[in-house]
Order: C-alpha cells, then sequence, then structure tokens
C-alpha cells in the first residue's frame, strides 16, 4: 500500500498570487453580486467563508475542501456535444487538464472516510480564453436553493462550540422548515459511499447554457460517471485516515482511471435555476467524451494547489445560468482563494526574511 505523506504547507507561487492581484476588480464584483446588491442574497462570500473555515483556520489551505489530491490527464472529446456548444474543448480531440479529487470540509488532515462528500474539479485550456473549470460533488442536487438557505444549513449542521457536536434538534427543525431539501434527503438516504474516488459519481448540480454556431441554447447539466466498477478497485485500508488517496494513487499507478462525462439535455418543463429538483431520467443524456487520469501529485507541490475551480470560469459557448446558488459560488471561492494565497505569500516572506537573518548572524 502507498503511504501518502504530505507536508502541512501548502502551495501557491507568488505568480499566483499577482495574477490575482491584478484581477481584484473582478473579484470585487464578484463579491458585490453575492452581498446581496444585485441579487438580494443578504450573506455576504466573507460571511460564508468566515462559516466555512469554522473556528480553527488552517492557513494556505482551502476553506472548504481542504483536503485533497491533484491529478493530471486528458479530455478526450467525442465531438458529440459540438452540434450544442462552439467550445472547443468539445470538438473531437484531445486536450490536457489538470484536476483534484476532494473530501467536504475545512481539515486538511480529515479522515478520507468520515466525509459526507466527495468532489472532483478540473480545469481544462488552462490560461486561455477557452478555459472550462468545474467543480462537482457527490449528490446530484441541493438541499436548498439559495445561497440565504445554504448558509442556515451550513450553521444548522455546524458542531455546538459547548459540545463539540452537531445538534440532531436543530438539524431535524431546518430541514423541516425546507420542504425544498426532500430530493436531497432522500438521495442521502439511499446513498452507499463507493470503494474509491475512481468509482464514485460526480454531479455539476447546478446547470448551465451551452451556444451552438445557429445562436441556440440549451440548458445542461453533467454527470462525471465511473468507467470502473467497484469490483475492479484495490481494497481500501479502511483503518488510514488517507484511504482513499493512497487507493486512488494506487489505481493510477496500474492503469489510467477513466470517467465518461454525460450531459443531461433540460427540455421547457425543468428549471435550470433551481438546483434543488432533480430532471426526469427520460431526458436525452450525451456523451461528450472521457476524463483518463493518468498523473497524480500531493497538493501541496502538484500543479492543482494553487487553483481555483470558480464553475463561472466558461469557455466561449458556455455560460452560466442565473441559479442563485451557481453565481454566488464564484465569489466564495475567490474569498477563499485570497485568503489562503495571502496566508501562503506572507508565510514565504516571513520564511525569507529569517532565513536573511541567519545569513547575517
Ligand atoms: C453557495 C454555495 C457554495 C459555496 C458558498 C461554496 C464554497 C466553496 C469554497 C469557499 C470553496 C473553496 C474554494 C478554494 O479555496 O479554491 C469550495 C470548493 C469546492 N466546492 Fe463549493 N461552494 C458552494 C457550492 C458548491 C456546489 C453546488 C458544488 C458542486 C457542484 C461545489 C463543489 C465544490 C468543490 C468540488 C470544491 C473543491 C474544488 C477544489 O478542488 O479546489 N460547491 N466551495
Amino acid at each position: 500500500m502507498i503511504k501518502v505523506t504530505r507536508s502541512n504547507k501548502p502551495a501557491i507561487s507568488v505568480f499566483r498570487v499577482c495574477a490575482l492581484a491584478a484581477s481584484m476588480s473582478v473579484f470585487a464584483t464578484a463579491t458585490l453580486y453575492f452581498a446581496g446588491v444585485f441579487n438580494g442574497d443578504k450573506v455576504t462570500a466573507q460571511a460564508f467563508v468566515d462559516l466555512q473555515q469554522g473556528s480553527t483556520v488552517h492557513a494556505g489551505f482551502r476553506r472548504a475542501h481542504a483536503k485533497g489530491l491533484c491529478v493530471s490527464g486528458n479530455f478526450e472529446s467525442t465531438g458529440l456535444l459540438s452540434a450544442y456548444s462552439t467550445a472547443t474543448v468539445f470538438k473531437q480531440g484531445s486536450t490536457p487538464f489538470i484536476g483534484r479529487f476532494s473530501i467536504a470540509g475545512n481539515n486538511p488532515t480529515a479522515p478520507d472516510l468520515k466525509a459526507p462528500v466527495r468532489s472532483l474539479a478540473f480545469v481544462v485550456n488552462t490560461a486561455t480564453e477557452d478555459e472550462w473549470r468545474v467543480a462537482m460533488n457527490t449528490p446530484p442536487v441541493m438541499a436548498v436553493a439559495t445561497p440565504d438557505a445554504f448558509y442556515k444549513q451550513l450553521q444548522a449542521l455546524s458542531p455546538d462550540p459547548a459540545t463539540g457536536k452537531r445538534d440532531p434538534a436543530k438539524i431535524s427543525a431546518f430541514f423541516k422548515a425546507h420542504p425544498e431539501s426532500k430530493a436531497f434527503n432522500q438521495w442521502k438516504a439511499g446513498y452507499t459511499p463507493a470503494n474509491s474516488f475512481a468509482t464514485e459519481q460526480y454531479n455539476s448540480i447546478n446547470a448551465f447554457y451551452l451556444h451552438n454556431a445557429q445562436g441556440e441554447k440549451q440548458a445542461v447539466r453533467w454527470q462525471a460517471v465511473p468507467s470502473m466498477s467497484e469490483h475492479e478497485v484495490a481494497v481500501l485500508d479502511k483503518q488510514s485516515p488517507d484511504a482513499l488517496q493512497q487507493q486512488l494513487i494506487s489505481q493510477i499507478e496500474k492503469q489510467p482511471v477513466r470517467f465518461d462525462l454525460k450531459f443531461t439535455l433540460a427540455d421547457s418543463n425543468d428549471d435550470e435555476n433551481n438546483p434543488t429538483i432533480p430532471w426526469p431520467s427520460s431526458r436525452e443524456v450525451i456523451n461528450a467524451g472521457s476524463l483518463v487520469i493518468t498523473g497524480w501529485g500531493f497538493q501541496n507541490e502538484g500543479a492543482c494547489g494553487a487553483q481555483n475551480f470558480d464553475p463561472l470560469v466558461l469557455p466561449k459557448g458556455m455560460s452560466a445560468t442565473a441559479d442563485p446558488i451557481l453565481r454566488a459560488r464564484g465569489a466564495a471561492y475567490a474569498q477563499s482563494y485570497r485568503r489562503r494565497a495571502t496566508e501562503t505569500l506572507l508565510n514565504k516572506s516571513k520564511t525569507s526574511q529569517e532565513g536573511a537573518g541567519d545569513a547575517s548572524n
């Protein structure tokens, strides 16, 4: 079994931090959007990330999905989505991507098998106008449809500071007050975590638009569907806090890990702005291509460490729906990114000052 050893140092290059500073005006706009200037939501990105990071700040790490493993490979497009989108990534062919498997939560050393949600993020066509960033989770739907309600959901699920435990009465009161969480809770009741990151299904949850050359638009959601089945994966070391990471590393070293990206096309009865409602299984599904994962790296060393997988960064030929949850994500991810980037930069500058002091002594 491969041993996952990882330094607790996060990784973000100074270059990335400078690039971030250059994009501050974009960030300011996103923050205003989330702060309610445009959509009436009361919760700000700052308040959201304060709540997500909790009382123990893990400096330099993501404030949500803090524990992850970097991966890389190619997106092999079937070309079948070209009729719906002009994005170059959907033309038939192969494009490199970097990605990250993670577990939900603010703790970069949390035990893999205790997390309720697992995730896969990736970015294709990095640093071009056709860049496509994606962050997907295991549930197919959200429990609630607005940032305000999601904030309250996180509050209800947060451990009581006095006892360190969740309050079941608070949680059930929250879900009772939010009947729109029915589909999410049904999924949760029937969900059995897979024995590997490589055999989970990951969902876009929010809907997006595809735009074709004729100027038509089509609402879609997508799902990363694993090619491997449960009985093909190596046995999990259930005692290890890094069980899923170790198992994925040994899997990738044996053979590429593949997922098909299956796009579901909405019809006029589906509400693309409400992420709590599943779309009927009778909707047309198109296989856009496969993510073929051939490499991995620890997040403090790999290319994904400094990446912000903001789902609002979309190529030409795709756009965001008005779903308020989707719209809120960009500002929250930027807020988390800004905090971890600043901490890493301060840490670097402290280390280099200490180094200079040593040299002069
Ligand atoms: C209002 C709703 C949401 C908020 C406020 C939120 C907030 C955040 C924040 C602050 C981060 C850390 C970003 C970073 O430092 O790079 C994050 C990461 C992530 N979120 Fe969300 N999120 C929301 C909804 C969602 C949804 C609906 C999904 C799934 C479809 C999702 C999937 C992910 C994933 C996969 C990551 C980790 C990406 C990575 O590997 O860097 N989030 N989220």
